[in-house]
């Protein structure tokens, strides 16, 4: 069969010529840098680097019933308290469990405005009417997206992405409870840790009342700290002094060592105990 070689036209793979967006220098790039706003919980500005960084966006995560609404609320409480403007939407409590947790939070707390509103659209319409410096989303699984199931995959990402947009352009600090299992597999929160700038996870075991925030990513600081708290009836207490708590009630008997544990750059004491039977 006989083919005909088409006649040469432009050279193949050659786009039309358009105006090329002009790069910047980095030197020339305004960057303009806001002062971060301190929590006022040291143990939490020391795992975000020095406070929160205006117009970030930072996910909490953590098993049920850990303390992040209760950490959340109080760091929003500290801010309100120094003349910041706050916000708490709750997709999941309704605003009278809300305010029975502030309650016990302290009198700040209760000055902290909140929006029990589980719609995207209402969240980022309250966004731009009440330009708070902090708001925090009580959880990102509950908001409703339209035309996606709340909680699955797609409608906490594109959730995050509107919020993204929205903190970056009003410059405001978000921080998105995210829930995850033990091991970490619920359908969401993970699939958008590249979103956010900040990923926090708060742990703790059950029976004990001790709990441990770190970073797992950080734009804007170390992901080595760690903050350690106790979860009392007037909510999350700093433990400024690990080493003490961990050790004070260690016994010098068998079965018990103490070791020196590495966590970023204080060098927790801990006791290890070994509880052996003669089989
Ligand atoms: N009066 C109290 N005294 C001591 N601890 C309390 C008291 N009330 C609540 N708590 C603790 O607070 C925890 C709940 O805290 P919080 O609601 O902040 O957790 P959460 O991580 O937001 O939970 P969820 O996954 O349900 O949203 C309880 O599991 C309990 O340990
Ligand atoms: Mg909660």
């Amino acid at each position: 069969m006989e083919v005909t070689a088409a006649p040469a036209g432009p050279r193949a793979g050659a786009r039309p010529r358009r105006d090329a967006p002009r790069p910047t220098p980095l030197r020339e790039v305004s960057a303009e840098r806001s002062a971060r706003l301190p929590t006022g919980i040291v143990e939490l500005d020391r795992v975000l680097g020095g406070g929160l960084v205006p117009g970030s966006l930072i996910l909490l995560g953590g098993a049920p019933g850990i303390g992040k609404s209760t950490i959340a609320g109080m760091a929003l409480a500290n801010l309100a308290a120094a003349g910041g403007q706050t916000l708490y939407v709750s997709g999941e409590e309704s605003a009278a469990q809300v305010r029975r947790r502030a309650e016990r939070l302290g009198e700040a707390a209760l000055d902290v405005p909140m929006l029990a509103e589980p719609s995207l659209e209402a969240v980022l319409s309250a966004l731009e009417s009440e330009r708070p410096d902090a708001c925090v989303i009580d959880s990102v699984q509950t908001l409703a997206v339209a035309e996606a199931a709340p909680g699955s995959v797609g409608a906490v990402r594109e959730a995050t992405s509107a919020l993204l947009e929205a903190a970056k352009r009003l410059d405001v600090t978000l921080i998105l409870i995210g829930h995850l299992t033990k091991e970490g597999s619920l359908a969401g929160p993970r699939a958008l840790e590249h979103l956010v700038d900040c990923v926090l996870h708060f742990e703790g075991e059950r029976e004990r009342t001790f709990r441990t925030l770190r970073a797992l990513k950080n734009r804007f600081g170390a992901t080595s700290e760690i903050g350690v708290f106790e979860m009392r009836a007037g909510g999350l207490v700093e433990v400024t002094d690990p080493s003490a708590r961990f050790v004070g009630e260690a016994r010098p008997a068998a079965g018990s060592v103490i070791l020196c544990a590495r966590e970023g750059t204080r060098p927790p004491l801990v006791e290890v105990q070994a509880l052996v039977a003669p089989t």
